[in-house]
């Protein structure tokens, strides 16, 4: 099999100076809630969101990765679906946007990745993008009898698996790796994608995280200490500048958010602490705590209120809460910090979208930010 196709246009690879994504519809979204207006995982959903995220002109859609729920077996935030099976649909029934499989390299071994890889990018005509996540969650790694490894020693695997990927994209002869964590024989991939390398995200938040991805990702995230943007372009001035000085590479650098928006601030406020402090769902969050940060007893009330928060509003995602007015002058403030991209998350994602395409979207236009979309 080989590519006789034109490559289609890959939005990642556009001029505009604000990127935008969707994250997380492969499974119920990024809110822990009880409100009725979550976000049901359905394929007939994701078709409609991608199609419509597509037709905007938004640069990718990404996927999750998760084996196992935070708050117990059978739990809605385990009902994802894999993230290759999911990209290969997404990518047949859209034309321009990027698509995302998020993977754990410590639980996918690189050769079936770079297959798995390669036969979306052939699906999407050169969309195919990946995000590599080392896992965190004991769970998961119990699932596949495998023990969750010390910080450093998942990046140190994670190293190896994108050179070994890299080989099996690039190189046209096989060959063999002996490295600490994986042997190969023999190793090539087929079938041919048409990228010469996927986009590769990382959203590391610790040093070896970031360096991690200065030196392999395209696309990076922040994960913001203090929320004023001021605070926000030196963390971004020093990932660019690491990856530049560093690895000699000029990297995207984005944020995840979460998005309320309302025709008044007032309302967005209401509506924002309806799902996350009324009906957030506590016992869930309060699992993903325990797992994720082995001293959280530790920590003081506040600061584990304030994660706590942040995880039922959206994954921990930055606040976009207001009108649309409000929420374009947030991301222009970002943008102007030197943000590339923002990775947005809704309780319900397609009143989400269609409030964004109406509101938000043509004053990033006015702005200069994006080029114009197709909001019909
Ligand atoms: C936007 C975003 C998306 C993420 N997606 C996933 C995911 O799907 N699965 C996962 O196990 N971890 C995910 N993570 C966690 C990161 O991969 C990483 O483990 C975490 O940010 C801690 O950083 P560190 O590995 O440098 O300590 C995500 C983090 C962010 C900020």
């Amino acid at each position: 099999m080989s590519n006789n196709e034109p490559a289609k246009p890959n939005q990642l690879r556009n001029a505009n100076r604000l990127k935008l994504g969707v994250f997380g519809t492969n499974g119920n979204g990024a809110a822990f809630t009880h409100h009725p207006d979550r976000f049901r995982c359905s394929w007939d959903a994701n078709v409609r969101l991608a199609r419509t995220a597509d037709r905007l002109g938004l640069e990718a859609f990404v996927s999750a990765a998760r084996w196992k729920a935070f708050g117990g077996d059978g739990h809605y935030s385990g009902d994802l679906m894999e993230t290759f099976s999911w990209a290969g649909g997404i990518a047949a029934v859209t034309e321009r946007i990027s698509v995302i499989s998020t993977l754990h390299v410590t639980l996918v071994h690189p050769v079936f990745a770079a297959k798995a890889a390669a036969s979306v990018d052939l699906i999407s005509g050169g969309r195919a993008g990946l995000n590599l996540v080392c896992g965190w969650y004991p769970a998961e790694m119990d699932l596949f009898g495998v023990q969750l490894k010390q910080h450093a020693d998942r990046y140190a695997l994670a190293d190896e698996w994108v050179d070994i990927f890299n080989r099996l994209w690039t190189g046209t002869e096989s060959f063999d790796f002996d490295g600490d964590y994986f042997r190969i024989r023999g190793g090539i991939n087929q079938p041919r994608p048409v990228q010469p390398r996927p986009f590769f995200m990382n959203a590391g938040g610790s040093p070896r995280g970031q360096a991690f991805a200065g030196q392999n990702c395209d696309v990076a995230f922040i994960i913001p200490q203090n929320p004023d943007p001021a605070f926000v372009k030196t963390q971004v001035d020093q990932y660019r500048s690491m990856a530049r000085e560093k690895y000699g590479r000029e990297i995207q650098v984005w944020m995840s958010a979460y998005v309320v928006q309302r025709d008044t601030a007032a309302e967005a406020q209401d509506y924002a602490h309806a799902y996350i402090v009324e009906q957030g769902d506590d016992p869930a969050v309060e699992h993903l705590i325990r797992e994720n940060i082995p001293n959280a007893q530790a920590m003081p009330d506040g600061a584990i209120a304030h994660m706590s928060y942040a995880f039922k509003a959206g994954y921990g995602g930055y606040p976009l809460v207001g009108t649309a007015e409000d929420i374009a002058g947030r991301i222009e403030a970002l943008s102007t910090a030197g943000v590339d991209g923002i990775l947005m998350t809704w309780l319900d994602y397609e009143d989400g979208l269609a409030r964004l395409a109406q509101g938000v979207l043509p004053r990033l236009e006015a702005a200069g930010l994006r080029a114009a979309a197709d909001k019909a």
